[in-house]
């Protein structure tokens, strides 16, 4: 009888080992459901920026890499998006006619490509 006990806690720890699925499905369906409610300049958009498009599209690294493109300030970032509306997002969903964006590097993940959509949609606040 004092075997049954570590046997069905084998069982359990199988079980719950197989449950535990395909981390990538479990991540993918993570990233479907990135909800984005809310998007503050400082805070969201800027840094990715900073840390994804400034190499190329700073205002000093702009003639240099970004094809004059500059995207290095909350100014250029708006004036851009006023002369050519959806480039900027389309660029990142990297889908649309725009060219596909940060070049040379992977697709943003969903959540960071959903904050810039929203705080676009939400007309670009200085916040
Ligand atoms: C390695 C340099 C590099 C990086 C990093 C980069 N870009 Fe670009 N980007 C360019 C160049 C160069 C162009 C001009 C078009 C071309 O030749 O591909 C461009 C063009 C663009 C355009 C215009 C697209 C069009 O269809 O006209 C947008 C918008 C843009 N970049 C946004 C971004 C954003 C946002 C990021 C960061 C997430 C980023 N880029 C990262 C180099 C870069």
């Amino acid at each position: 009888m004092k075997i049954f006990i570590p046997i069905l806690l084998l069982c359990f720890v199988v079980f719950v080992g197989c449950y535990s699925d395909n981390e990538e499905t479990l991540y993918e369906d993570y990233l479907k459901d990135c909800i984005v409610t809310e998007a503050f300049f400082v805070r969201d958009i800027q840094p990715i920026f900073v840390a994804k498009c400034d190499r190329c599209h700073s205002e000093s690294n702009a003639p240099i890499s970004g094809d004059g493109i500059d995207l290095g300030s909350y100014e250029k970032i708006v004036e851009f998006e006023k002369k050519y509306p959806n480039i900027l997002v389309q660029s990142l969903k990297q889908e649309g006619g725009a060219l596909p964006m940060p070049r040379g590097d992977r697709k943003l993940d969903i959540c960071n490509i959903k904050k810039v959509e929203f705080w676009v949609n939400d007309s670009l606040p200085n916040n």
